[in-house]
């Protein structure tokens, strides 16, 4: 008799260990204190009552067995209230150190897209932002592109399944046509954005990248208007040392049309291994150019009143050249070791 209700005990005791190990929360341990001590059908409850039914002679040791199992249950089950109720306590000082959050910041694409924006918001600009899905007629039309032009190819551009004409822009450089055909000059404008070409990704392209278009239309606007402007913003973004040139070039909606490249800030044409301008001394930041008449006549501006020049960078080949990336593709990765290091 008594061999059996040990063995009894011995497995509630196996099974209140393994109940008692997951307790986490107050919760918890109150359903357990009532599965083994509640009134109506607590387990060591209905021990006790049980204890009738055994043989007298048995009755001493029977009750000895049942205490003792009751007092390793209640300890145990105290120890456990104490340590979640300091648990919850620690919880709700507020005097005590808290936990410490890692502080993110924004990509380095956005930094230098926003320090580009400061620079011109000094300046005087405005910021204007277009659609990135776009018609073939903003994107190429208006500005002064032919029909056979190589760019509308859809080998270079992604085009809109469905959608007749529709595109997504391959340049930021439509934002002025939208802008010039709903406001009057004088116009003062950025327009930073994402772009889209057909190229596979390498190590200097990838087919989704940013650029910030600028737009200037006023009257009596000059070239050297625009030498002045971007002179002024190269030194800021790179350095007072750094240099300009303009070398000559095309694009269908400027005339003229120029290059813009900067002399190198690593070794200032000194080094002719120089690992980012490969010792030539220069590097090519960005297109620019007066405003082609025909572009300001499709946005309804008269040519002969006013003049505007233009420019267009890429912020991407700005962020490589400026930190010395050898990998386009880094920076859309997600990669904490590298987004960290710009900071
Ligand atoms: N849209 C040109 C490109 O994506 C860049 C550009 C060149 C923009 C000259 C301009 C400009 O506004 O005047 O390659």
């Amino acid at each position: 008799m008594i061999d059996g209700l040990k063995e009894q005990v011995d497995r509630i005791i196996e099974t209140f260990v393994a109940e008692s190990g997951s307790i986490q929360t107050v919760d918890n341990l109150r359903s357990l204190k009532e599965k083994y001590f509640s009134r109506k059908k607590g387990i060591i409850t209905d021990f006790y009552a049980s204890l009738k039914d055994i043989p007298v002679p048995d009755k001493p040791a029977a009750g000895k067995l049942i205490n003792e199992l009751k007092t390793r249950i209640e300890e145990k089950l105290a120890v456990q209230e104490k340590e979640i109720l300091s648990r919850a306590e620690r919880a709700s000082d507020f005097t005590l150190p808290g936990i410490d959050l890692p502080i993110g910041h924004a990509h380095l694409l956005s930094r230098i897209r926003e320090q580009i924006e400061d620079i011109f918001l000094d300046m005087g600009y405005e910021i204007a932002y277009g659609p990135e899905i776009e018609s073939e007629y903003y994107n190429f039309t208006a500005l002064n592109f032919l029909e056979n032009h190589p760019a509308r190819d859809e080998q270079d551009t992604f085009f809109i399944k469905d959608f007749a004409n529709t595109i997504l822009r391959t340049h930021t450089s439509p934002v002025q046509v939208r802008y010039m055909q709903t406001h009057k000059p004088p116009i003062k404008i950025i327009s930073p954005g994402k772009v889209f070409r057909k190229d596979e990704p390498d190590a200097t392209h990838t087919p989704v990248f940013h650029q910030v278009e600028g737009l200037l239309v006023d009257k009596g606007i000059t070239f050297s208007h625009l030498k002045g402007t971007l002179e002024l913003f190269i030194k800021s973004f790179f350095g007072k040392d750094v240099n300009l040139r303009f070398r000559p070039s095309f694009f269908p909606f400027t005339e003229p049309s120029a290059e813009v490249d900067i002399s190198c800030f690593l070794c200032f044409g000194k080094d002719p291994q120089c690992r980012i301008c490969k010792g030539s001394g220069w590097l090519e930041i960005l297109g620019s150019g007066m405003v082609h008449p025909q572009v300001l006549l499709n946005c309804g501006i008269m040519p002969d009143i006013y003049s505007g020049f233009a420019f267009g960078m890429g912020i991407e080949r700005i962020a490589l050249l400026k930190h010395e990336v050898i990998d386009l593709r880094m920076f859309y990765e997600n990669d904490l070791r590298f987004n960290s290091q710009f900071g």
